[in-house]
C-alpha cells in the first residue's frame, strides 16, 4: 500500500462523506466508530514505510476533524449538504453584459447611415502608404504627411506600385478603395468604419481609435448635399435641436475642405450655462473632424472622371462624437480601452 493510494482513499472518504444525507448516529458509525471507514483507512497506515506513515497521518487526522465537524452539524440539524432554501426571497440577478460604448455608437451610426442609403464598408486597416496618401494627393515626402505620425510596418518588402505598409492613420484609405470596388462607377455612397492608429498617446489620445468616413460620388454634388448630411447626422445623433457648422480649413484630398463643428449637447450651442459660459464647450461648439469636396486628383486616382462627376467626403473621430453626445468630458481618454469594469458599466 502506498501512501498515494491511501491519500486518493482519504480524498473519496471525505467527498462521500459530505454528500452523506444520513442522520448523525448513522454518519458515526459509518465514518467515525471503531469499525468505521476512517478506522479502516487507519489501519492501513501500519503498512507504510515511517516516513510515508507521517505523511498519510497527517492527511487522515485532517480528515478526521473534517468528519467531525460535519457530524457536529449533524447534531444541529445542518446536514452538510443540506442547502435552505427561502422560496419567499427575491431572486439574484445575473449580471449581464452590454456591447461596448464604441461598439454601440458604431451601430447607430451606421444605422443613422444605411437609411439614407450609404452602405457600410469596411477596408484593410494595415494597408499600403498609396491608400491613406498618394492616392489622396499626397506625393512621395509631401509635408502633409507628417499631420498623420503614421505608424510604419516594419517588414522589408515595398510593394512596386503601392509602396511601404502602413496602420491606416485615417480612414480615408477607403476613398479610393471604394471607387475600385465600383468598378469607378458612381453613384458612391459609403460609410467606411474603421479603426485608426497614430503615433500619439497622452490623456486626450489612444494610438487606436476609431473614425467614420462618409464618401458620396455622383453627378451634381454640391456642398448643399454635404452640409444637408452632416444636419442629418447630427440632428438624428445628437437630438432634433442639434446644429453643425463648418469652417474653412485645409486637407491635401478635399478642395473645398472645412473643420466640422456640432453644437455643444450640454449649453445647447449657446455657450452658456444658467448665465455663465458652458465649461464643456466654452463657445457652444465642438469640432469633431474634417469634410469638403472630393479633390479631382482623387476622382482621378480612383479612375472616375472629375469633370462629370464630384463628391464630397468627411471623417470623424468616433471616440469623440460620441463622448460629446454624453456629455462626457473624459479626464483620460484611455479609460475607454483599459477594459474597467467600473467605468464601462455606466454606459
Ligand atoms: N481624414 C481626415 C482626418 O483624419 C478627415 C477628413 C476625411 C477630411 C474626409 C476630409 C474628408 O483628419
Amino acid at each position: 500500500m502506498s501512501d498515494t493510494s491511501l491519500q486518493s482513499q482519504a480524498d473519496a472518504l471525505l467527498h462521500e462523506a459530505q454528500q452523506d444525507t444520513t442522520d448523525q448516529q448513522t454518519f458515526h458509525q459509518t465514518y467515525l466508530s471503531k469499525r468505521g471507514r476512517l478506522a479502516v483507512l487507519m489501519e492501513q497506515l501500519k503498512t507504510l514505510s515511517v516516513d510515508e506513515k507521517k505523511l498519510a497521518g497527517k492527511t487522515l487526522n485532517t480528515i478526521k476533524q473534517q468528519l467531525e465537524t460535519i457530524e457536529h452539524k449533524k447534531g444541529q440539524g445542518l446536514a452538510d449538504s443540506d442547502v435552505w432554501t427561502d422560496m419567499t426571497m427575491p431572486g439574484l440577478q445575473p449580471s449581464v453584459g452590454h456591447i461596448h460604448p464604441i461598439s454601440q455608437a458604431m451601430n447607430e451610426i451606421t444605422q443613422i447611415f444605411e437609411k439614407i442609403g450609404f452602405i457600410r464598408v469596411r477596408y484593410p486597416e494595415v494597408d499600403w502608404e498609396w491608400y491613406p496618401f498618394d492616392s489622396l494627393n499626397m506625393p512621395k515626402d509631401h509635408p502633409a504627411r507628417d499631420e498623420w505620425e503614421t505608424f510604419l510596418v516594419d517588414n522589408k518588402f515595398v510593394h512596386p506600385t503601392l509602396g511601404k505598409m502602413v496602420l491606416t492613420p485615417h480612414t480615408s484609405n477607403g476613398q479610393v478603395r471604394e471607387m475600385e470596388r465600383l468598378n469607378h462607377q458612381p453613384p458612391i455612397r459609403m460609410i467606411n468604419i474603421a479603426r485608426c492608429y497614430r503615433r500619439q498617446a497622452d490623456v486626450t489620445h489612444t494610438e487606436m481609435f476609431h473614425q467614420f468616413e462618409g464618401l458620396v460620388v455622383d453627378k451634381g454634388i454640391t456642398i448643399q448635399h454635404l452640409k444637408g448630411t452632416i444636419d442629418h447626422f447630427a440632428r438624428q445623433f445628437y437630438g432634433k435641436n442639434a446644429k453643425s457648422r463648418i469652417r474653412p480649413f485645409h486637407f491635401q484630398f478635399t478642395e473645398p475642405s472645412f473643420e466640422v463643428d456640432f453644437s455643444c449637447t450640454i449649453c445647447n450651442g449657446t455657450g452658456k450655462v444658467h448665465g455663465e459660459k458652458c465649461r464643456f464647450c466654452k463657445s457652444g461648439w465642438h469640432e469633431v473632424g474634417g469634410a469638403g469636396m472630393v479633390h479631382p486628383n482623387v476622382l482621378k486616382a480612383g479612375g472616375i472622371d472629375p469633370d462629370v462627376y464630384t463628391g464630397f467626403a468627411f471623417g470623424w473621430g468616433i471616440e469623440r462624437t460620441y463622448t460629446l453626445r454624453e456629455g462626457l468630458k473624459l479626464d483620460d481618454i484611455r479609460l475607454l480601452y483599459n477594459g474597467d469594469m467600473r467605468f464601462l458599466e455606466q454606459f
